[in-house]
């Protein structure tokens, strides 16, 4: 199976930061490997420009859309303008998104299911706060949040889990490696248990490095990563991206 490798800019590059970044990435990126799905997750408004240099070699979405298709819903994301793109992903309920917009679980499933429904995979985030960490919620914060991201989806659907613990995104505070494996571990038997495919990727996210992306690639049932910071610049993406 392929490892995912995707990196999520948030609200950093213009159109003109992310053709000057594909420029060098893709001189230096070399030879497509076989074993890896690199994918970009850009600003909406850089959308249009990641998918002319992406140019089928990397993967490419936006980091949120809308439930509905069109209408009158300003400032939000369309599905239909995604696949126009040809868009291959979207990430859903990226911890960010629901601290500081709010979005709420059952509005997520709502978007599971119109990225579906219009043939793109989802991306869905979870994780715990540190203080459901430390309250020992862990495991019940994890199921509650794929329960409702997924209710009503069918199993045979592809789609991707993103588990990123919030206390590790972008504090540069990395996860140990037995709460990673741990907590992999319980999403793929949450997966097995509701009979969603075992081949589900599971990715890991929150403070990825080139030092750390090694050790972190070998706990079973990691499939890769969700990486932000170190997505920004092409050298330390690309560290990653050798790591494999
Ligand atoms: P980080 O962000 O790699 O900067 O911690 C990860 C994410 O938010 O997806």
């Amino acid at each position: 199976m392929k490892k995912i490798f995707a990196g999520n800019w948030k609200l950093n590059k213009t159109p003109k930061e992310a053709a000057q970044f594909f420029q060098k990435f893709s001189a230096e990126y070399g030879q497509t490997k076989e074993q890896l799905e690199v994918v970009f997750f850009p600003p909406a408004i850089s959308l249009s420009t990641v998918a002319q240099h992406a140019s089928g070699a990397f993967k490419y979405g936006p980091q949120n859309i809308y439930f509905e298709k069109s209408g009158a819903f300003t400032g939000e994301n369309s599905i239909l303008a995604a696949k126009e793109l040809g868009c291959s992903y979207v990430l859903i309920g990226h911890s960010e998104r629901r601290q500081f917009f709010h979005e709420v679980d059952q509005e997520l499933n709502k978007k599971v299911k119109i990225t579906l429904n219009e043939g793109l995979t989802p991306m869905i985030c979870i994780g715990e706060t540190l203080a459901e960490r430390e309250f020992g919620q862990t495991k019940e914060v994890l199921y509650r949040q794929l329960k409702l991201a997924l209710a009503d989806v069918p199993v045979q659907s592809q789609f991707v889990v993103a588990y990123e613990p919030v206390w590790a995104i972008g504090t540069g505070k990395i996860a140990e490696k037995a709460q990673v494996q741990e907590a992999h571990a319980w999403i793929f038997a949450w997966l097995e248990q509701n009979r969603y495919s075992f081949e589900t990727p599971i990715l890991y996210g929150g403070s990825v490095k080139a030092d750390n992306s090694r050790e972190l690639l070998a706990i079973p049932h990691v499939s890769g990563f969700l990486i932000g910071g170190a997505s920004l610049e092409v050298d330390s993406f690309l560290k990653i991206c050798r790591s494999i």
